[in-house]
């Protein structure tokens, strides 16, 4: 790929698993621990795009609270478990590729960057925790804009702090929607697909699709 300026990263699903924290519990959630784990992620992301069209934002750290809460009453969970599970949220772990491939890039002289919903302060702690934060060049919230992706106000703040072109960034995601989203926006948008899954008809064919990260070096 010629003339790629950075290289942009989701966070929750793309550098991080955010089954992680449900799992470290799956001793005392029992087998239905998956289920519930998707099920949270899935109301956390559903709250983002409802707050953002309603226009009532509250931070990614609230939402994860909130849609905690529901998640521990669909799935019938003793809520004494819900400060260790949210603690779990702050320090969730790395896919085992993430640390040497981002190694490698930054080797690379690419700008390197997170771009994600969570706030400055939890993407913060995540990246040191995870011993992550000399890595990277910048990491953007959409804290900036006040409002959750897809709006192509999140995808404008690496443009305009580079003063780069769209397609001069690279942006990875596991989340399909968010791969759609970048894509329409003018990134060139690879999608990491990491668990054989099918893709969104939201008006973006994807052009690349890699298993994991490590992959995206054989491609830039
Ligand atoms: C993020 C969510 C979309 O990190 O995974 O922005």
């Amino acid at each position: 790929m010629k003339n790629i300026k950075a290289i942009i990263f989701d966070a929750y699903g793309t550098l991080f698993d955010v089954n992680s924290a449900a799992e470290k519990c799956k001793d005392k959630i029992g087998d239905k621990w998956e289920g519930f784990a998707n099920f949270w992620r899935t109301t956390q992301l559903e709250y983002t795009w409802l707050r953002s069209l309603m226009r009532r934002h509250k931070d990614f750290w609230q939402i994860t609270e909130d849609s905690l809460d529901k998640s521990m009453k669909a799935f019938n969970i003793d809520t004494s478990l819900k400060n260790e599970l949210l603690n779990l949220y702050r320090v969730l772990s790395p896919f085992k590729e993430v640390t040497e491939t981002l190694k490698i890039l930054k080797e690379k002289n690419f700008k390197l960057a997170i771009l994600s919903n969570g706030t400055p302060s939890l993407l913060d702690e995540l990246v040191k925790k995870n011993r992550l934060n000399n890595l990277f060049d910048n990491i953007f919230s959409i804290e900036e804009v006040g409002i959750y992706k897809p709006d192509s106000k999140v995808y404008d703040i690496p443009v305009k702090k580079y003063n780069i072109k769209k397609n001069q960034i690279i942006f990875l995601s596991s989340n399909t929607w968010d791969v759609s989203g970048a894509g329409n926006y003018g990134y060139k948008a690879i999608w990491v697909n990491r668990n054989n899954g099918i893709f969104d008809n939201l008006d973006y064919n994807v052009k690349k699709e890699i298993k994991n990260l490590s992959e995206l070096i054989s491609i830039i």
